[in-house]
């Protein structure tokens, strides 16, 4: 099997793990970085043979077979429509862009460049995720009535955390619901093989105003600040959100995204209810899947290749008793879309016609919440 050669454009927090995700499936050679800051320093702890401080001179001078994006949501679009534009294959951290018509423009070139285009919404490669679409599609757990949970962190919960998601210019029309709503709404979509189509949502912003600090931070950097080295700055993004929706069988959801939930570093929660049974997973023990009955004892499915339905299983790369996680999903998710490079599998991995799609749910929440009422999602395009 030939060597791929990657590059990664941004090297703060998912930066790295990329890196770190990409050398493990072992045949894909990251030859170079690009960060607007410290990039040397960057590819020397990294071990990364060469760095750049701009895009654009490190993919005109690379020549790579595939680049991943992982900067600030407003940079997604001009660094993909580059590498698009120069025969590059594109992996790109969700959200897809800033805007919808961005969006629609990167699908339109995607599309017509029939180079592979990915957004790493990684949680489809969780494996209890992953079973839990397959025991869906299996039918077991009969007609989907209802769809439930949310996503809860605490990294912002100060008015001193920052984050450049908190700057409207940086994330887009949204913080909380772009920045992790995202991961669940493609999720939910994923699993249940169903649409939202109509949404109602509420907003809250709990500090108006926050502090800056002086100097750039990595994103979960933001407690290493000290006192002193602030600026204040008016928030014009959500801290929270509670949506209401309905899907397209008629099953009714809920979803509430906290990015000032005390205590919660990183908890996905993922439940649906049908009426045969129904599945809970939540990311905090994530190699679990609880599986509700009516007639016969509750009980938790734990990951093991050997018992998992055939999908999942095969995105576990341990046996049963071995914790799998975050990293391993990004191998994973990887993995599915170099594959799409070397064989043209299709694969299971977000398209950006999968990023475009979560990207219309989270405006219609967005215009939801402004307008207070509910409203319409445009139909699925993919
Ligand atoms: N899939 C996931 O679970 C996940 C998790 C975290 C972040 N993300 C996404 O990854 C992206 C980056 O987030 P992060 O948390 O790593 O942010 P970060 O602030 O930690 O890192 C971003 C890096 O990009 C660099 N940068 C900014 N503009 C640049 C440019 N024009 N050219 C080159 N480098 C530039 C910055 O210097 C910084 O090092 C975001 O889109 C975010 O939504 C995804």
């Amino acid at each position: 099997m030939s060597q791929i050669r990657t590059c990664v454009v941004g090297v703060g927090f998912i930066g790295a793990a990329h890196i770190e995700a990409l050398r493990r499936l072992g045949y894909v050679d990251v030859t170079a970085l690009c960060d607007s800051r410290n990039s040397a320093a960057l590819a020397q702890q990294l071990h990364v043979p060469k760095a750049y401080a701009s895009y654009e001179e490190m993919l005109d001078q690379e020549r790579p077979d595939a680049v991943h994006i992982c900067t600030p949501n407003v940079t997604h679009f001009p660094i993909a429509k580059y590498a698009l534009e120069h025969g590059i294959h594109v992996l790109c951290e969700k959200p897809l862009s800033y805007t919808q018509e961005e969006a629609d423009e990167l699908v339109r070139l995607a599309e017509a460049s029939g180079l592979v285009h990915g957004v790493n919404l990684h949680c489809r490669f969780y494996p209890m995720v992953r079973e839990m679409k397959e025991l869906i599609q299996r039918g077991d757990l009969g007609r989907i009535f209802s769809v439930h949970g949310g996503y809860f962190q605490d990294w912002l919960l100060l008015d001193t955390d920052y984050s450049w998601r908190l700057e409207r210019a940086c994330t887009g029309s949204t913080r909380a619901v772009a920045d992790i709503g995202s991961h669940w709404i493609d999720a939910v979509e994923f699993v249940t093989g169903q649409r939202i189509t109509r949404v109602l949502a509420d907003f809250a912003t709990f500090h108006q105003t926050r502090k800056r600090p002086v100097q750039q931070v990595a994103s979960f950097e933001n407690k290493r600040v000290q006192a002193g080295q602030y600026e204040e700055f008016p928030v014009d993004t959500e801290d929270y959100a509670q949506v209401l929706f309905q899907m397209s069988s008629g099953a009714k959801g809920s979803m509430i995204v906290s990015q000032a939930y005390a205590g919660r570093k990183n908890q996905m929660i993922l439940s649906v209810a049908g009426s045969q049974r129904a599945l809970h997973w939540d990311s905090e023990s994530l190699n679990e899947l609880w599986m509700g009955e009516r007639t016969a004892y509750n009980h938790t499915i734990v990951k093991d290749p050997a018992l998992l339905c055939s999908g999942s299983a095969a995105l576990c790369r341990y046996p049963g008793g071995h914790v799998e996680g975050f990293p391993d999903a990004f191998v994973q998710s990887f993995g599915a879309f170099y594959r799409a490079i070397q064989t043209g599998e299709a694969g299971a991995f977000a398209t950006f016609q999968d990023g475009r799609r979560e990207m219309e749910v989270c405006e219609a929440i967005a215009r939801s919440a402004q307008e207070q009422r509910w409203l319409e999602v445009v139909p699925d395009r993919r």
